[in-house]
């Protein structure tokens, strides 16, 4: 597990203007557990990765490893420390002048492995990232997708307990960003590692993540499970994590409403009792149904005769069904 408690960095203490990155940031991610953190351009995204990792020193609060405080290590206990912790940074960095295989080796070599057991974990760390026959290619010559590969199998490299991945994704096109996402659930099942997963892409976040954060202006804001965080029509995350909404072109004389349900708890048919229920038409303006961490749940807009909206609300929350009635505004964003 990794824990951050009350973790705060400010650069440039004791000069005329420091600035606060990050405010007293506290998160707990377990051992299988994918934790996404999200936010805006300079939110303190990649601040958070290099005091989790201990690339920086907070300047108060805590990084917990298993049980253990990082922050409270001298450097030699730390940097055997930081081992438990693997790094995925945007675009790799891989060395430009080491093949894939040498590249993966660095953190063995540093060590002080041996050549043969560092052969053999290289290969072995390859291969689990599906880049076996590439070992002795140079970073030009493999794609985006393969260099971040390359850089999951480094970051493995001493068995760490922790992956954190900041903006691993950025910049990749959709098919390695499959490869890359499916790779990161695949590590974390098998070598059940709590994870860390920086991003500013929304939809990553729901095929990946189990919980998530946002980070605004270095505090984080906004938490919680992804499924719930979906269901929920009041939360700015869930809204955000949820696929762009289905739009609603709404005709006069019509209400539209937004709804959204966990489909495996609501009967098939809700929509049509409604509509028998009241006795009105009901329009389905756009619908989608998405599967979030094994919950499956509908987001769609509906229309109904002015005057039904409130009684429309009513029944769908008798069968436990949330329902909010847009404005004309909400509509106007919508649509
Ligand atoms: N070494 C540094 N010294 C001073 N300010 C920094 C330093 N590193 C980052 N910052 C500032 O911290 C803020 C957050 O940056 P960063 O953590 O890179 O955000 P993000 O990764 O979310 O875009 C920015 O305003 C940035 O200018
Ligand atoms: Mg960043």
């Amino acid at each position: 597990m990794i824990e951050a408690v009350e973790l705060t960095k400010v650069f440039g203490v004791g000069s005329t203007n420091p600035s606060t990155v990050l405010d007293r940031v506290d998160f707990r991610v377990e051992q299988g557990e994918i934790f996404a953190v999200v936010g805006p351009s300079g939110a303190g995204k990649s601040t958070l990765a290099r005091c989790l990792n201990l690339l920086e020193r907070p300047t108060s609060g805590q990084v917990i490893v298993n049980g253990e405080d990082l922050s409270s290590l001298g450097s030699t206990q730390l940097r055997d420390a930081r081992r438990r912790i693997g790094t995925v940074f945007q675009s790799a960095s891989l060395l430009s002048r080491r093949t894939a295989a040498d590249n993966v080796a660095l953190p063995l070599e540093y060590l002080g492995a041996t050549k043969v057991s560092t052969k053999q974990r290289v290969a072995e760390l390859l291969d689990r990232v599906g880049l076996a026959d590439k070992a002795g290619l140079y970073p030009h010559q493999l794609s985006g997708g393969q260099r971040q590969r390359v850089g999951i199998a480094r970051a493995l490299a001493l068995k760490p307990s922790v992956l954190l991945s900041d903006e691993a994704t950025s910049g990749l096109d959709p098919a390695a960003t499959d490869t890359f996402l499916r790779l990161l659930t695949e590590v974390r099942d098998d070598l059940g590692l709590a994870v860390v997963f920086i991003t500013h892409e929304m939809d990553t976040i729901v095929r990946v993540a189990d919980t998530v954060g946002r980070l605004d202006g270095g505090s984080l804001v906004e938490r919680g499970r992804v499924a719930d965080l979906v269901l929920d029509p009041e939360s700015p995350l869930g809204q955000s994590l949820r696929p762009r909404g289905p739009s609603a072109d709404t005709a006069s004389g019509q209400s539209a409403i937004s709804v959204i349900y966990n489909s495996a708890t609501v009967p098939a048919d809700w929509l049509t009792r409604i509509g028998g229920n009241l006795g009105i038409p009901i329009a389905v303006l756009g619908a989608s149904v998405q599967t979030v961490d094994g919950v499956s749940f509908g987001d769609l807009t509906v229309s109904v005769p002015i005057g039904h909206a409130a009684s429309f609300v009513g029944s769908a929350q008798e069968l436990g069904i949330t329902a909010r009635v847009l404005d004309r505004h909400q509509v106007e964003v919508a649509a």
